[in-house]
């Protein structure tokens, strides 16, 4: 009974995984909460009240003027010590996201004041879709937990990000947001070890000077912290950005393509899953000058003087090769044209199981953006394309797709 004494309310709003609302009600109950159902009229097409009613032995609320005199919505929002709201629809976030209160489930929600799980459930593009990412951001910014969707079938014979987390799950996110010791199954990635590498590599020219290139490290740190989230021991190995190291993560700093190599082929051995997000200089300068160059140095004119590059090791290519790591390699491509062909060509000679190609000449995907639009294809065969979406959800579906590659 490690809910005992935790009174549940369960909000359900109008979506085919409603039925699923129905066992998380059960597995409350089991676990020893009291559960309070409110329903939006959607959700009562789906489902019937009375279905929730007699397994909860309490009635369920679905009109804001059923019982005028008792301000149903105040009341229910009272007497929570934690809401769920499982499915929520596009519809529903985005009314809790702007604070329109206009039925009983969004109304209950504007009244809420204790911790509140928001498990969103709907098509993919719907999910991936700018509104609701930004009404989900506005959410997690208020500190209401988002917990999934999930990836995998979807109604009408789809596949993909939007269905709801399994049961397990939810249960799991009401222990913690209650402080409870949970009962769930962790994430496959739960206990693992996660190497990730970001931002861009610099190439030291002199004590002052360097080569580098646009990356922020958005990206794998958005993968790094997804990963912690998800239960999983991540080292981050970082070039230097301007962002704070994520938390429960394992900050290794590096400057160079050289230090990044010998970190992560340290690193390597011990790894489950190796996100190389990282933007390595493919060369640096052959001699690194000890004082800073004068202005003489290089002439005057426009002769110029030549710097000499070299070559940087190839850090995942590297790693591919290697028969002693166990590790699912999943690596990152920035390209500006023929982006998916340069991409597959690069997934068959780094020898890696997974790539996320981006094109970089987009301006809201890849370096410095917040969001990302990749195409993720797989060792064998597989393709998926994550529409523009934050960083955030493109690392949740790529750390998805590597938990399943796992070796065990
Ligand atoms: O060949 P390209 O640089 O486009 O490949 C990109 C992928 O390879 C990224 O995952 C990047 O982190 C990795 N990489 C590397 N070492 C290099 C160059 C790229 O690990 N020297």
């Amino acid at each position: 009974m490690t809910l005992a004494g935790v009174r549940v309310l369960l909000g359900v709003s109008g979506g085919v995984a409603c039925y699923k609302a129905v066992a998380l009600a059960r597995g409350l109950l089991k676990a020893g909460a009291e559960v309070q159902v409110v329903m939006t009229a959607g959700a009562t097409r789906f489902v019937q009240p009375d279905q929730f009613a007699a397994i909860t032995g309490r009635p369920v609320y679905a009109d804001t003027f059923t019982d005028v005199h008792r301000i149903v919505h105040v009341e229910v929002a009272r007497q929570a010590d934690v809401a769920i709201i499982a499915p929520a629809t596009t519809n529903v976030i985005a009314k809790f996201a702007a604070g329109i209160a206009d039925d009983l489930v969004s109304s209950t929600f504007t009244c809420l004041t204790v911790p509140t799980i928001v498990a969103p459930a709907m098509h993919t593009e719907m999910w991936l879709h700018p509104a609701t990412q930004a009404a989900v951001d506005v959410l997690r910014g208020r500190g209401t937990i988002i917990t999934g969707p999930g990836v995998g079938a979807l109604a009408g014979g789809d596949e993909g990000p939007g269905r709801l987390e399994d049961e397990d799950v939810l249960l799991d996110a009401v222990h913690r947001a209650v402080g409870r010791p949970t009962i769930a199954e962790p994430h496959p990635l739960s206990g693992r070890r996660v190497l990730v590498t970001a931002g861009g590599t610099r190439e030291r020219l002199d004590p002052v000077r360097y080569l580098s290139n646009r990356s922020t490290g958005k990206m794998g740190y958005a993968v790094a912290a997804v990963a912690a989230e998800l239960g999983a021991e991540v080292e981050l190995v970082s070039a230097p950005t301007a962002l704070d190291a994520p938390a429960g993560v394992t900050l290794t700093p590096v400057e160079s393509a050289l230090d990044m190599h010998a970190a992560v082929t340290s690193a390597a051995p011990d790894a489950d899953v190796i996100v190389k997000a990282a933007a390595v200089s493919d060369f640096r300068p052959a001699q690194v000058a000890d004082q800073k160059l004068k202005k003489g140095t290089f002439g005057a004119g426009e002769g110029g003087t030549v710097v000499r590059l070299v070559a940087n090791p190839d850090i995942l290519a590297e790693l591919g090769t290697r028969d002693d790591l166990d590790a699912v390699l999943v690596g990152f491509a920035a390209e500006t044209e023929d982006v998916e062909a340069h991409g597959r060509d690069k997934l068959a000679r780094k020898n890696l199981d997974l790539i996320a190609i981006n094109d970089v000449s987009a301006t809201d995907a890849g370096f410095g953006t917040d969001t990302n639009r990749v195409v993720i294809l797989g060792r064998e065969g597989f393709r998926h394309e994550v529409a523009l979406t934050g960083k955030r959800e493109v690392a949740r579906v790529l750390l998805d797709l590597a938990a399943a590659r796992l070796r065990s």
